[in-house]
């Protein structure tokens, strides 16, 4: 059934695209003192699931589940899920998240990872590789969190 491959993978762009808007959104939200944890907490939570399932029916219609990148995909996956509730956790209703440090690194930190995943997905490299990428990627977020560009 190519169509309901095509369809799924377009619900994984899609989500793939909202969780990068969720996470830019909450990220200068947060800077403003303005956020609307619980919408964008669904929306992230939402995308996260879609991104799950969705890959999940393309890593079994592709066969590719002894795949590293599969697997590592999924393991970013429940980081990325981990690291989002532990943002959430922090900012609700906190006085002077704009200024908690580990708000800001958590944020570098998914903003690195899921760049990493969009890389790992797009190339497919063997194991070392997708570790090397990931591992790089993380380094990229702290670093972008550093520098201050976020
Ligand atoms: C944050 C998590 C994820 C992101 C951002 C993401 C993103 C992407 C993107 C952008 C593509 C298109 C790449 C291309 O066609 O060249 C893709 C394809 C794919 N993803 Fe993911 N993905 C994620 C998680 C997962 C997970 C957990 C799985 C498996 C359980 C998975 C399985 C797949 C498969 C099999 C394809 C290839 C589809 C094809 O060849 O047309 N993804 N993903």
């Amino acid at each position: 059934m190519i169509i309901l491959f095509t369809v799924f993978l377009c619900i994984h762009i899609v989500a793939t695209m909202v969780l990068a808007a969720a996470f830019g959104v909450e990220i200068y939200a947060v800077r403003a003192g303005t956020v609307a944890a619980s919408r964008l907490r669904a929306i992230a939570t939402g995308s996260l699931a879609a991104l799950m399932l969705s890959g999940a029916y393309l890593t079994v219609r592709m066969d590719a589940w002894a795949s590293s990148w599969a697997r590592l995909a999924v393991a970013s996956l429940f980081v990325l899920g981990a690291l989002t509730g532990l943002t959430f956790r922090r900012i609700a209703g906190a006085r002077g998240v704009q200024k908690d440090p580990m708000v800001g690194g958590i944020q570098g930190l998914r903003l690195g990872l899921l760049l990493g995943v969009v890389v790992l997905m797009t190339a497919r490299p063997g194991t070392i590789e997708s570790f090397a990428l990931l591992a790089a990627s993380l380094i990229l977020g702290i670093a972008v969190w550093r520098l201050r560009f976020i």
